[in-house]
């Protein structure tokens, strides 16, 4: 999968892609990423792209041009699966999302800044919206990151143990059960004693009932 970012910050990602699970998954040349400055695409000499509202208001509004000729170059080298515009007007990330955009092959994300972006882009060359929340970030690079994380690690191969995606929260609308590793007593602390009997059988059906117990109690909206 490739996935190109659309930034007014770069720098924001030099680092935060190179480590553990999708520093892998870039080695494997399983994911690629591209991060993309938006102000290369500006015409003016300022390099500035984004401009007052018209109307009137507080805060910029993020000019077409410089998205438009970026997004067009890009659409010239390969054909996208969806254009992604990160925003907290979109629609919320869940598991079952993440699922159906790590089928894809490229995408691109686009983040947004100030008031956000002119509303042509989101008319006429945004494909998907998407929100990590009902709640507001300082712009889309945090966002970025957290949906290119949540689909890269869902990618074949990425996860060495692939059925350890599988288990985790929400993948069946259940949160996930209890772990725990060694010392199986810490302090008189207790590691439940049916995880040391050894039978795979009784240990998946008490991880299950675990899951629906704590799911019941912390996130009961799931089971509806
Ligand atoms: N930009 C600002 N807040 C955001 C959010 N909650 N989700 C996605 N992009 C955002």
């Amino acid at each position: 999968m490739r996935i190109d970012i659309i930034t007014i910050f770069p720098d924001f990602f030099e680092h935060i892609f190179n480590f553990s699970i999708i520093k892998r998954a870039q080695e494997k040349k399983i994911t690629n990423i591209k991060i993309h400055n938006l102000r290369d695409y500006s015409l003016n000499k300022q390099k500035s792209v984004d401009d007052y509202q018209f109307g009137g208001g507080s805060g910029m509004v993020m000019n077409i041009q410089p998205i438009y000729d970026c997004i067009k170059q890009l659409k010239k080298e390969r054909k996208y699966d969806e254009i992604i515009y990160l925003t907290p007007d979109g629609e919320k990330l869940t598991q079952t999302l993440s699922n159906q955009l790590s089928l894809n092959k490229n995408l691109i994300f686009l983040c947004g800044h100030y008031k956000g972006i002119d509303h042509r882009i989101r008319e006429h060359i945004i494909t998907k919206e998407i929100s990590i929340g009902d709640y507001v970030i300082t712009g889309g690079e945090l966002a970025a990151c957290v949906l290119s994380d949540a689909i890269i690690r869902l990618i074949p191969g990425v996860i060495s143990d692939e059925t350890s995606a599988l288990s985790d929260s929400f993948q069946d609308n259940l949160l996930a059960p209890p772990t725990y590793t060694r010392p199986s007593d810490f302090n008189g602390w207790q590691v439940p004693e049916i995880l040391l009997s050894g039978d795979p059988k009784k240990i998946n059906k008490w991880r299950e009932e675990q899951a629906i117990k704590r799911t019941k109690n912390l996130r009961p909206d799931l089971l509806n």
